[in-house]
């Protein structure tokens, strides 16, 4: 019997089946804007935005909702109009936006809600360029406006492994590849591998040079650029301690988690509503 061709690899469509939520990324975005300032968002702008997929799904939450999606590589974006953009309908297709810019250079535009995800902020390793990205991102805002980013931490961030996760159903193995950590300055290099069944491992797919910053770190910068207060949205757990995707508003987290993935959420002025 002939062997069945695989189609093409789609680095994008693994990526996002592993570790993106779009869907539920638009929908946590807008729920915590309301909640915390009592009153529904309209324009988001994704920074690091890749294949905007989250400003395509934020785009379909609400008739009302734009969004501007910034990244530096052309090659994301273009993915991303050829395969979320273009699965919108006109009036949806007329709210999203693309910028291929430097996050840092981005001012203006008053936005509600500006996101960064992945991690994608801990490629600034020097306090002084983070500071830079904060302070464009403090002054692109509304005066009711949140900057909302996802941190990861727990014993594990100083340990180097390979996590691999399968997707049976999609045949393929998604692998985390902790592959360095400098516990002077907190710098680590990761790789996303993948594997379909039946083809040899795809190595270094996706390769990342980040420092692993702290929330202590993170809220003083914020501070410093003119953010009035944060909140951590932190991560709840089923009875047998893994994370339950369930992500709450807490003063404390949890001591003794090796790996934990939390929300930073900054607001540009103190809301009424908290
Ligand atoms: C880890 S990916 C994140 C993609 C997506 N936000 C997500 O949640 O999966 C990081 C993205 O940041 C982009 N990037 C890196 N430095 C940037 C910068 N200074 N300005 C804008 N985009 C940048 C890269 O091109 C890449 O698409």
């Amino acid at each position: 019997m002939a062997k069945e061709e695989l189609p093409e690899f789609d680095k994008y469509k693994y990526y996002v089946e592993s570790v993106q939520n779009p869907e539920e990324d638009a929908k946590f975005l807008a729920k915590v804007y309301r909640e915390i300032k009592g009153k529904t968002p309209k324009k988001l702008r994704e920074d690091f935005c890749g294949t905007y997929a989250t400003c395509c799904e934020w785009v379909k939450i609400n008739d009302h909702y734009q969004a501007v999606g910034v990244d530096l590589d052309s090659e994301p974006l273009e993915y991303g109009k050829k395969n979320y953009f273009s699965q919108l309908n006109d009036h949806e297709k007329n709210r999203v936006e693309t910028k291929q810019q430097d996050v840092t250079k981005m001012s203006g535009g008053e936005y509600d809600v500006i996101n960064a995800m992945n991690f994608s902020y801990f490629i600034f390793k020097e306090r002084e360029k983070l500071k830079e990205y904060f302070q464009s991102v403090y002054d692109s805002l509304d005066k009711d406006g949140m900057f909302i980013m996802d941190i990861f931490g727990g014993s594990d961030v100083e340990v180097e492994s390979v996590e691999e996760t399968e997707y049976e159903d999609e045949n393929f193995s998604y692998y985390w590849d902790h592959h360095s950590f400098n516990p002077i300055e907190r710098h680590s290099i990761f790789h996303i591998h993948f594997k379909r069944k039946g083809e040899p491992k795809r190595e270094e797919v996706f390769t990342y040079d980040w420092r692993v910053w702290t929330i202590p770190e993170i809220r003083d910068v914020l501070k410093e650029v003119g953010f009035k207060n944060t909140h951590v949205y932190w991560e709840g757990t089923t009875d047998d301690g893994e994370g339950n995707g369930e992500f709450k508003r807490v003063t404390s987290g949890e001591s003794g988690c090796e790996s934990w993935i939390a929300y930073i959420v900054a607001e540009a002025n103190v809301s009424e509503a908290n």
